[in-house]
């Protein structure tokens, strides 16, 4: 097999971690940067350079798009499907899923809870918004990704008018949605691959004001949930249109919601907490791609 990861970095660890398993595999990697793909259309058929020669035909794609080179990037994946190379995870479900409120759309439309949220151009009656989703504490979202935290927690509406009007007035368009407290509940996260979950870890939020649970860096713990999550977790994936997709969900009880689905999770956190290996299965998965590609014939190690 023959793959290519695109990704800013080799040095990165998921990056590397992927590179390495596949190499243990026998398969041939290379690592390309999206930004420096070069996509040729017109009189020949599409091509693909990379720093001014023409690549090597590849088995598969593995796209780890940066948010902050998410439209070059998305159009490099789109190059290669139209190509006829697979990718795992196509350029539509990663950009879904860095869409919050069309990723929340397209959950809540196929029967997978979320908290819930509104969406307005202006603030408007910022009661009314408030009281939409049940009253303070909320959480603001901008709706596409920075690469900045863009989650913000109010909890009186003072606080929240001004951050509203701060985040509009920069012209973003955000979303309101309830903050689900943690007491009992617990913040999940489900690394999905293909139709399985094959690994799920608990993040710890940090003792202190609501803020600071929020920051990055969460402690995670690996742990063992009921087998309805996992169907729960596969299906949002699916219907945000992702392969492999880490999967967020606050576990309320009998009613989780799910929050995120990312299409680029870091194995670095899940590897540590877990004790397993996870790149090999997603190598795994990629190679199942390239043998239904292939109709069924065995590709070449
Ligand atoms: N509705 C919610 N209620 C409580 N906490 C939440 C809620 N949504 C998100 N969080 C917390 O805020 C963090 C960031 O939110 P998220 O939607 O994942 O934004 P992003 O990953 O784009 O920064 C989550 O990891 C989670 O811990
Ligand atoms: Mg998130």
């Amino acid at each position: 097999m023959h793959l290519t990861i695109l990704s800013r970095k080799a040095a990165i660890y998921t990056t590397r971690r992927l590179a390495q398993s596949a190499r243990l595999r026998g398969a041939r990697v290379r690592v390309l940067d999206p930004v420096q793909v070069e996509m040729h259309l017109g009189d020949d058929a599409p091509g693909l350079y990379y720093q001014r020669r023409k690549l090597v035909r590849t088995d598969v794609v593995i796209p780890r798009v940066a948010p902050s080179v998410q439209a070059y990037g998305l159009a490099v994946v789109n190059h290669f499907a139209m190509l006829g190379v697979p990718t795992l995870n196509d350029a539509n479900g990663i950009a879904v899923s860095r869409n919050k409120m069309r990723a929340l759309q397209l959950l809540a439309a196929h029967g997978v809870p979320v908290p819930p949220t509104v969406m307005a151009a202006s603030a408007g009656d910022l009661r009314e918004l408030v009281d939409l989703v049940g009253g303070v504490p909320v959480l603001i979202k901008l709706l596409t990704p920075s690469e900045k935290p863009g989650v913000m927690v109010c909890e009186t509406l003072q606080s929240m008018e001004a951050a509203l009007e701060a985040v509009l007035s920069m012209g973003h368009n955000l979303l309101v949605q309830r903050y689900v407290r943690r007491k009992r509940e617990r913040d999940l996260r489900a690394l999905v691959v293909g139709d399985e979950v094959i690994a799920w870890v608990e993040r710890r939020p940090r003792p202190g004001r609501l803020l600071h649970t929020l920051a990055r860096g969460a402690k995670l713990k690996a742990v063992r949930v009921p087998a309805a999550l996992d169907a729960l977790a596969v299906k949002a994936a699916r219907v945000v249109g992702l392969d492999v997709a880490a999967v967020d969900l606050l576990e309320a009880g009998t009613a989780p919601m799910v929050f995120d689905v990312n299409s680029s999770p870091g194995l670095k956190g899940l590897e540590a907490a877990t004790g397993k290996d996870l790149a090999l299965p997603i190598i795994g998965r990629a190679e199942e791609l390239v043998r239904l590609a292939t109709g069924g014939r065995k590709a070449k190690p």
